[in-house]
This record gives structure tokens, C-alpha cells and sequence, in this order.
């Protein structure tokens, strides 16, 4: 009640680039996510105030910050009004400046509830995790992620889609989810088979999908990564794209590696014309071990196998890379020093708690 008499706690009106239509943001919502549920194509990927994708600009009204945005912005940035809108609630009607990455409508976020409906092992820390949704209406695009979460989870936790979606099954959604020790939903959901769990679920995010250039498609994952490259490549397949592709997978040893299956199938139904090669490579597998593939970092691999025998030029060529962040930062640096530009880099990164400055907004 005090709240509403002082004026603090009301939805409130953002008008978007000058635009005459104005967005409500409800009280307690962040920008981003009353943005994304209108169908707005707002530039965004972590959602947890790390990447910046999502910058806007407030040019009249106020803002309530839930991090801090030093972290992400300049110094010179947050004098111009730069704020994070994944982290920004109103605190009055706002102007905002964003660069939308289309003018059309988008697939506006939707909330469902969904049951676990199977849990199926792949490694010894990663699970095949497959979420019924009965009124499912529309999964989004390949690369994208949804976000999940259990009644007394402290903030819903990201998860790409493992799968194209007209791969998947009627209402179904496939997620590869890796355990962190420590980890508040991934200690959860591996303390006991959790079928018939029912799930909260929001989708679809995320700007990590299919670009349709040419050139060959130079695909780098780790871990559960595979998931929205698995996800990605699968587009490719259903859209016949004329191009090669090459997705090299980095694991520590024998026991990580998952996935050989769907790469196949991958395989035998890229387009005939044009080559997809499946390279897994192996950083800390003993050496005294059977492993006859390629040993070592994936980028080694990626330049001594590809790039200096000139297969790839990669001037020529896109990155499709997902995984653990310190995976990617390197990745990108080798992507560009080999002659990749930076504009052709699209990934996804597989942000923890451990992973954010400060711990998990909200948690
Ligand atoms: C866009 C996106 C897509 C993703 N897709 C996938 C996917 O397909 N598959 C997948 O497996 N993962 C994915 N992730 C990661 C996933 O969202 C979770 O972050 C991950 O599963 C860990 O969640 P958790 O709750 O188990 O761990 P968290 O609770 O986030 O904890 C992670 C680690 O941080 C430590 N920690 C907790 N709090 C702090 C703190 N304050 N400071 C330092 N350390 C701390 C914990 O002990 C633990 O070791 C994705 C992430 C993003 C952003
Ligand atoms: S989407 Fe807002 S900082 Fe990443």
C-alpha cells in the first residue's frame, strides 16, 4: 500500500525508440523480460547481467539497478544512460534507445508448466533430460534455450534445446544437462530420478541460432554444449544447407564423450554434395589409454589439423562455438588470430554461478 501511495511498486510504461507504442513493464519485472513477452526482438543471451547483450539506452526516467553495471559497462557508457535491461526494473515511465535485431514481432516468451518425462544418462555427469509440455505452442529456433525451474529453486536456470524443433516429439523438449558440484539446480536434478517432476518452464531465449551465409560452418563444443550445436547442426540438416561443416567436441577423456549417435545421423543426412566431419578430441585421457583420435586443446587440434594444412581458410569460414566461457574466450581469440572475423563468431555460453561476478542475480 505504501508502495503504491509513494508511487514505487506500479507497472510503468517504456516507449521504445520514440516509437508511439509503449511497453508495460509490471512491477518487480525486469525490461528485458516484459520486452521479450511482448515479442520484441531484443538483443539478449545470458539474461543474468554478464554479456551485455542486452544494453539499451534510458534517455528520461529512472531505473532500478539489480547488479551492479560497472561489471559490464563503461564508465563512459553508464554517463550516457547505458543500462542492462535484463537487470533494470522502473522505478518511473522510461524513454529507451535499443537497437532491436528486427523490426517484425518476435515469438513472444510464454511460461508453461511441464513434467520430466524422461531422464536418461549419457556420461557419467551428463543427463539427457526430456520435459513434457502439453499446450506447447511454439518451441522457438534451433540454438535457442529455455528456462527451467522447481518449486523452491532460487532463480530458473538456462538450458538450450538439444534438438531442432520440428525434430522433436509432439509437446517434447530435450535438454543435455551436465552436473556442477555445488550447484544448486544440477545437484538437484541428479540426487534421484526426478520423472514425473513437475517443472516450470519459459521459452524461448537467446540470440545463438543458424546464420544462413556461406563459407564452411566451423562448430567447436564442450560438455553440454553439445546441446545447442547438436540443435543448430540438425537446422542445417532439415534446410539442406550448401556448406561443409566441421564440429570438433572437447573432452577430457573416453568417459565424456556422448553424442556419437546423433552426429551420425547428422552425417548420413548432410546435404550429399558438401561434407560434415565429427572430430572428437581428447585433453586428458591417459596416455597409455586405446584413444586413437587427436590428443589435446580443440583449438591445437583446429589449427594443426585444419588450418595449417589449409583446409579450412578460416577468413572463409563461420564459428558456431558453445560450452563452458573460458572454452569460448579461447576459442574466439584462436578464431580471430587465424584469420576469422569476429562478426562471423556466434556462440552461446554456458554461464554459472561460479561464472558471474558477485554469484547469481537473485539467488
Ligand atoms: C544461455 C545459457 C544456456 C545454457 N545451456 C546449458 C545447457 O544446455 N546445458 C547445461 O548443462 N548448462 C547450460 N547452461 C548453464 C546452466 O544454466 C546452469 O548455470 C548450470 O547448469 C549450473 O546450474 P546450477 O544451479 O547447478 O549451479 P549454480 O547454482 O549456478 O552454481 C554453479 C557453481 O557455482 C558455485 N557458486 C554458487 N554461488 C557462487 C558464488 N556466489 N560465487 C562463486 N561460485 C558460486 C556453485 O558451488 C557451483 O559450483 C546454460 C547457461 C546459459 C547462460
Ligand atoms: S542479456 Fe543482459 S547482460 Fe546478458
Amino acid at each position: 500500500m505504501l508502495w503504491g501511495l509513494f508511487g514505487g511498486k506500479r507497472d510503468r510504461q517504456a516507449r521504445i525508440n520514440n516509437d508511439s507504442d509503449s511497453l508495460t513493464v509490471p512491477a518487480g519485472k525486469d525490461l528485458l523480460s516484459a520486452a521479450l513477452e511482448a515479442g520484441f526482438a531484443w538483443p539478449h543471451d545470458c539474461r543474468q547481467g554478464n554479456c551485455s547483450t542486452c544494453r539499451c539506452r534510458i534517455t528520461s526516467g529512472k531505473i532500478k539497478a539489480r547488479t551492479d553495471f560497472e561489471t559490464v559497462l563503461t564508465p563512459a557508457e553508464l554517463k550516457e544512460g547505458w543500462v542492462l535491461a535484463c537487470q533494470s526494473e522502473l522505478r518511473s515511465d522510461i524513454e529507451v534507445e535499443v537497437e532491436l535485431t528486427s523490426e517484425e514481432p518476435q515469438a513472444a516468451v510464454a511460461h508453461y508448466r511441464g513434467t520430466i518425462s524422461r531422464m536418461t544418462s549419457l556420461t557419467h555427469d551428463i543427463v539427457e533430460l526430456i520435459v513434457q509440455v502439453s499446450d506447447l505452442q511454439r518451441a522457438g529456433v534451433a540454438g535457442q534455450y529455455a528456462e527451467l525451474s522447481y518449486d523452491g529453486l532460487s532463480v530458473p536456470r538456462s538450458y538450450s534445446f538439444a534438438k531442432a524443433p520440428s525434430n522433436e516429439e509432439k509437446d517434447e523438449l530435450s535438454f543435455y544437462i551436465r552436473k556442477v558440484p555445488g550447484g544448486e539446480f544440477t545437484e538437484w536434478l541428479f540426487a534421484e530420478d526426478r520423472t514425473g517432476t513437475e517443472l516450470k518452464v519459459s521459452l524461448p531465449y537467446g540470440g545463438f541460432r543458424y546464420h544462413s551465409e556461406s563459407g564452411p560452418m566451423i562448430c567447436i563444443a564442450g560438455g553440454s554444449g553439445m546441446s545447442a550445436i547438436r540443435a543448430v547442426l540438425e537446422q542445417a540438416v532439415l534446410d539442406q544447407v550448401e556448406r561443409d561443416a566441421l564440429f570438433l567436441f572437447g573432452a577430457r577423456t573416453q568417459q565424456d564423450l556422448y553424442g556419437e549417435e546423433a552426429m551420425g545421423a547428422i552425417r548420413r543426412q548432410w546435404h550429399p554434395d558438401y561434407s560434415f566431419e565429427y572430430v572428437e578430441v581428447l585433453n586428458m585421457e591417459p596416455e597409455d589409454s586405446d584413444w586413437a583420435g587427436p590428443r589435446g586443446m580443440v583449438t591445437d587440434h583446429l589449427k594443426a589439423a585444419y588450418v595449417e594444412s589449409k583446409t579450412f581458410d578460416m577468413a572463409a569460414c563461420q564459428g558456431y562455438l558453445c560450452g563452458p566461457p573460458p572454452m569460448i574466450d579461447a576459442a574466439v581469440e584462436v578464431l580471430k588470430t587465424e584469420g576469422m572475423s569476429g562478426e562471423q563468431i556466434f556462440f552461446d555460453k554456458f554461464l554459472d554461478a561460479s561464472s558471474m561476478p558477485g554469484g547469481r542475480p537473485g539467488a
